[in-house]
């Protein structure tokens, strides 16, 4: 098993969890998410303790969610509450409870010790908060691909060339350097392509009439939180310094969630700093990016399929692929940190 399970993950959009329970796959476990009747959300290991059946097929009652079999009934802590065919509660009746919370528009989910969950640990964006910035949702991405095929080319500023000429990319500015940091929570990889034409999302929501300058900065979260900050600004107007004339800068935000080992899912949204109460300039930024992503989707579950042959051919490393390379260290670093001290 290559998860981290001492993180929160995000389990789905807080928007899509109304009456009916949800069932989830995370980090290979069976999950019921579902909303109380004060609106407070659960997540429940997704299997009734008498005869198996997924609780996602019940229904939610009051406080508690109800087996669509016998009618056991299980509250958010996982502590039967009913059992409509017997005087007394069965006392080993339960199941597992995982601690749950909403932020960001996300339901964030915590895997592993429960003792050990702190909503502060959860990310959190400033400007998501800021009025001056505008906020949309993106889609949940379903990719047939390792997690950590995602954080490699989340750690990657050059593939925008290659794999997104229409949008993110310039086919013919190929050779700016890249450099990167680690940080306490991960590493970032940094591409500044200064004084050049501006890539499709930039003519999109620019207006620009001359070269910019052009950022990307991959803050890469371990284990599997992935903040882009990029944008553009009228070259050589200070864009480096947090200014630039003209300057349009976007957050994508992408927090991915191992479904299994060979499958995953990245939620995504979006924060601007243009046009913050538009929500149709924020639909047309989902546009660009559903183009990007479906993208990196082909590619990555095409890798996947070539590394499920497990032929045991050594690949070729580039430079490019250091901080990629330091990125999965540290999540390793953390799992075998999980693991010793089980
Ligand atoms: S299977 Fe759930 S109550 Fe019987
Ligand atoms: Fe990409």
């Amino acid at each position: 098993m290559t998860f981290v399970k001492n993180c929160w993950y995000a389990a789905g959009w807080s928007s899509d969890l109304e009456d009916q329970p949800i069932a989830k796959t995370i980090l290979e476990e069976s999950v019921v998410l579902f909303r109380t009747v004060d609106g407070s959300a659960a997540a429940l290991e997704n299997r009734c303790p008498h005869r198996f059946l997924p609780l996602s097929a019940g229904k939610v009652t009051g406080t508690g969610l109800q087996c669509g079999y016998h009618g056991l009934t299980f509250d958010k802590a996982g502590r039967c509450i009913a059992a409509p065919t017997q005087d007394g509660l069965p006392i080993e009746a339960c199941v597992k409870a995982f601690p749950i919370v909403e932020q960001l528009g996300l339901l964030w989910i915590w895997m592993g010790e429960p003792d050990k969950a702190n909503p502060d640990d959860i990310y959190d964006l400033p400007q998501y908060h800021d009025p001056a910035w505008g906020v949309a949702h993106g889609d949940a991405l379903e990719i047939d691909a390792n997690y950590l095929l995602l954080c490699d080319n989340l750690c990657d500023p050059t593939h925008v060339n290659y794999v997104h000429p229409t949008t993110l990319g310039n086919p013919d500015i190929v050779d700016t350097p890249v450099t990167y940091e680690q940080q306490n929570w991960g590493v970032t990889t940094s591409r500044w392509t200064p004084n050049s034409e501006p890539v499709g999302f930039f003519k999109a929501f620019g207006n620009f009439s001359s070269t910019v300058d052009r950022w990307q900065l991959y803050h890469m979260h371990a284990p599997s939180t992935a903040i882009i900050d990029f944008g553009s600004a009228v070259a050589g107007t200070g864009a480096d310094q947090g200014a630039g004339e003209g300057r349009i800068q976007v957050f994508s935000c992408h927090f991915i969630t191992p479904i299994t080992e060979g499958k995953s899912v990245d939620y995504w949204l979006h924060v601007r700093n243009f046009e913050p109460d538009d929500p149709s300039v924020g639909e047309g930024i989902s546009e660009q990016f559903r183009i990007a992503f479906a993208e990196d989707k082909t590619i990555l579950s095409m890798i996947q399929r070539e590394e499920d042959k497990d032929d045991q051919t050594t690949r070729v490393g580039l430079e490019l692929d250091a901080s990629a390379g330091l990125f999965r260290h540290m999540v390793n670093q953390r799992i075998r940190d999980e693991t010793t001290s089980a």
